[in-house]
């Protein structure tokens, strides 16, 4: 698998989509053992993708570029024993079980929009914890302003970080230490009631939904803590069309397609495009944090 960045289009979305339907809906590889979550009034009142779909559309380049690579590859990942190292610029950095982050009886459910770069989107039943309450249990230093995620490394396991993929593996991302502590982010454990299938990033990943999906890093390794913004993989990979911030914004394009409008999954091809909203609908929540920025230049 060779991936160039010009690959990633609305268009090519469009082509695996319709693999997919053809296809059908695969099989799920998270076991079911009945998480519950406490409700919160962070959740949207749209109404979930299915499972189906939330587990066969996938973006997780670590098992090939196409939507229905990650169903049908992730079995290989091992995710337990999972542990996530904290360090940088924390008072208590070590090595965390996952159970340690994010204990069941802890978990929230949180039901969120996902906007993908791509111009797609989905509602998903998240189950997890406030990232804010696991960089607590770290203890941010004073002078921290930025947290690094990794995902695992580990081409025995993930077929896609095989030799020649493009990208410099581990999959990297960053938030500013303001966004992280923001009460919409988690790290979720699980979905629609159940573990985190392998496909969605089992057994952590990041969701920060006011920002495009790839902010979301799966299958997290290493959480650190800096003063400097860190490098994060899609822009390494093509700075002029993927940001650090990469808030989702309808009034700012990419610049090889509109970001205006996003065809809901699961709406059918008849279904028509809806109207992306400014920070995909979280504006009421995060614009503060941005306020004075310009965002057409810190895309
Ligand atoms: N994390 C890793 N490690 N690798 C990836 O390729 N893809 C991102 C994000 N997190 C990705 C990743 C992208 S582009 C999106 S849209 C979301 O995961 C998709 O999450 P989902 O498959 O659970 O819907």
């Amino acid at each position: 698998m060779k991936l160039k960045w010009s690959d990633v289009t609305p268009e090519a979305d469009y082509l695996s989509r319709r693999v997919f339907l053809a296809a059908g809906a695969a099989s799920i590889a998270g076991p079911a053992l009945g998480l519950t979550g406490k409700p919160s009034g962070l959740s949207t009142d749209e109404k979930p993708n299915s499972l189906e779909e939330i587990t066969n559309y996938n973006n997780f380049y670590e098992f090939g570029t196409g939507k229905t690579d990650p169903a049908q590859f992730s079995g290989s990942l091992k995710t337990s024993p999972w542990s996530v190292r904290i360090d940088g610029m924390v008072e208590r950095p070590g090595s965390y079980g996952v159970e340690d982050l994010a204990p069941d009886a802890a978990l929230e459910e949180r039901i969120y929009r996902l906007r993908c770069v791509e111009a797609w989107s989905m509602v998903i039943p998240w189950l997890g914890v406030p990232l804010s309450s696991v960089l607590n249990k770290a203890g941010p230093q004073p002078g921290a302003k930025y947290v690094a995620f990794q995902t695992l490394l580990d081409p025995d396991q993930m077929r896609g970080q095989g030799r020649g993929s493009g990208i410099d593996w581990p999959y990297r991302e960053g938030l500013r230490l303001d966004e992280a502590m923001h009460p919409l982010t988690i790290l979720a454990t699980g979905l629609y009631g159940q573990v985190l299938p392998n496909q969605n990033g089992a057994p952590i990943r990041l969701v920060v939904p006011w920002k495009y999906g790839f902010k979301s890093i799966k299958s997290i390794v290493a959480i650190t803590l800096t003063d400097k913004q860190p490098p994060t993989t899609w822009q390494m990979l093509q700075p002029s069309e993927y940001g650090f911030y990469a808030n989702v914004n309808p009034q700012v394009d990419h610049p090889r397609w509109s970001q205006a409008t996003e065809r809901r999954i699961g709406a059918g091809l008849l279904g028509g495009r809806e109207e992306t909203l400014m920070f995909n609908g979280y504006a009421d929540q995060v614009a503060g944090l941005y306020s004075g920025m310009d965002l057409a230049r810190h895309y």
